[in-house]
């Protein structure tokens, strides 16, 4: 560590504290967009800005989230640590291991239930699905992802959940990506969207299998998140 290092606030967890500076900043900023909803797909939409007036609250809730279970890199059932960082607020928790995934009740690393999910959370996933048209989602399961540059999340399906009938809405907060949104074969070419601070996807009904991944991500830096992205994925598991 050299000494312009040591200048910086220490991080909180793997959180970056913002600064008098940083607050600044903020102040200085032009007014943000308001947000907008884009259609992506049938079934699917990007919530521009959604989650970005909440995002401060989002974070400090997560911090109470990290602090009764740390985030850690899995193994994937080929044997192999996933980049992206994650661990799980609500009933159920997304777990992968050698032996595959599943969503879990309890923190294989410390055999207690997951951390409740933040009332913050779930208000703003209930919100986004509604943006989409999905009304009553009631979510059980947050998967909490942390990217670090270089980071990536290869094209998946979502499909350990008991019930197609319910969307998935991710969150993405800090460091922007690029997300691929592809079919539902592994084979179709999956389209390229940025995804800042804020943004909101909601997939579900006729899109709620589709492909999925994230991009390596850029080197860079955030004000709310340092050098990271913060991804919250919320699904009706169980
Ligand atoms: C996921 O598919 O679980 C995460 C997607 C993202 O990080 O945007
Ligand atoms: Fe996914």
């Amino acid at each position: 560590m050299n000494a312009r290092d040591r200048t910086r606030p220490e991080p909180v967890a793997g959180m970056a504290v913002r600064s008098t500076m940083d607050l600044f900043a903020a102040a200085d900023a032009s007014p943000p967009t308001p947000p907008s909803t884009e259609p992506l797909a049938p079934g699917a939409i990007v919530w521009r800005g959604g989650a970005a007036s909440c995002a401060g609250a989002l974070l400090a809730d997560l911090q109470g989230v990290l602090d009764a279970a740390p985030l850690r890199h899995m193994l994937t059932p080929g044997g192999f640590r996933m980049s992206v960082a994650m661990t799980n607020c609500g009933a159920l928790g997304w777990v992968s291991d050698v032996t595959g995934y599943r969503y879990d009740a309890a923190d294989p690393d410390n055999a207690r239930p997951w951390p409740a999910m933040p009332r913050s959370f779930l208000d703003l996933a209930t919100r986004a699905a509604a943006q989409a048209g999905f009304d009553g989602f009631a979510p059980d399961a947050c998967l909490v992802n942390r990217y670090e540059p270089g980071a990536r999340l290869s094209l998946h399906q979502d499909r350990n959940e008991r019930d197609f009938r319910a969307p998935i809405v991710s969150v993405s907060l800090g460091l922007p990506a690029v997300f691929l949104f592809g079919g539902t074969k592994r084979s179709d070419r999956a389209a390229r969207l940025p995804l800042a601070h804020g943004d909101v996807v909601v997939w579900g009904g006729p899109a709620r299998l589709r492909y999925h991944g994230v991009l390596a991500l850029k080197e860079g830096q955030h004000a709310l998140t340092g050098r990271h992205r913060i991804n919250l994925t919320f699904r009706r598991a169980g």
